[in-house]
């Protein structure tokens, strides 16, 4: 498995290292190198949802997001879908301003606005911390009110099928710049909504992200919010993470 992991990040490390090599690169495995001072800062999931690609259970991706002065400028995610004897592949990609698209196709987020109509979809990290029990509530509550939660296990895939339209949010706590730079791109040009989970304005240094269709951002943020501020009073660490030191941003 981490072999797999490694081997995908350093086919990944080969093309962009030739291709912009006064960059700087954030991989999941390889962490930071390249030019500390760089405006742009590439975030590389070689495979995201390990666990799935261990199993053969679809899906997992390889999310890949290239920030400039910390904004996701470009990226683009590519999940492995179908699983044993139907394996196939999409690629969803975006680029500031210029819309998302999913194998060439231009892709939008659904108009459903309604949660009781939703199909919503959430994630747990490795670690079951506090915050990891309040979304197992989460969970609960959302199950009780919408048309269900799914957890499919891969982040990047999940935020991809917000701007399909397939799912109308995604939330989780405690994600990593690689997990998300990509797929909140790929949301907010597909028409849709990104904050963190108290929703306050989102960095992919953040601990927490909900990415919406939009419409139904603050119906989700009534309940999602108010149990985000409760584990912060708990003095929960919900400050940027993963950002490089010398990394110059606009925020
Ligand atoms: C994980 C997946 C999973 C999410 C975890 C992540 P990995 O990434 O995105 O869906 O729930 O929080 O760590 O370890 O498979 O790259
Ligand atoms: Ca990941
Ligand atoms: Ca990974």
């Amino acid at each position: 498995m981490a072999r797999t992991d490694k081997l995908s990040e350093s086919v990944i490390l080969e093309v962009v290292r030739k291709t912009f090599p006064d960059h700087l690169i954030l991989g999941e495995e390889g962490g930071l190198i390249g030019d500390a001072l760089s405006e742009y800062l590439w975030c590389i999931d070689p495979l995201d949802g390990t666990t799935n690609f261990a199993h053969g259970y679809p899906s997992f991706s390889v999310s890949i997001g290239v920030l400039f002065r910390g904004k996701p400028a470009a990226s683009t995610v590519v999940e492995f879908c179908g699983g044993p004897m139907c394996w196939s592949t999409r690629t969803v990609s975006a680029s500031s301003g210029g819309g998302a698209y999913c194998n060439g196709q231009k892709i939008h987020v659904s108009k459903t606005d309604k949660v009781e109509q939703s199909l919503l979809v959430t994630g747990f990290g490795y670690e079951h911390d506090d915050a990891w029990v309040t979304n197992i509530n989460l969970f609960k509550e959302y199950t009780d009110i919408s048309r269900g939660v799914r957890r499919l296990g891969s982040a990047a895939a999940d935020m991809s099928h917000v701007a399909l339209g397939i799912t109308e949010a995604y939330w989780e706590y405690r994600l990593k710049p690689w997990d998300m730079a990509a797929g909140v791109l790929i949301v907010e040009e597909a028409g849709g909504m990104v904050s963190r989970m108290d929703g306050g304005e989102f960095t992919v240094f953040d601990r927490s992200v909900l990415v919406s269709n939009g419409v139904v951002h603050d119906q989700l943020l009534d309940r999602i919010g108010p149990a985000t501020e409760d584990l912060k009073k708990k003095g929960i660490d919900f400050s940027l993470w993963f950002k490089p030191d010398k990394y110059p941003t606009d925020f």
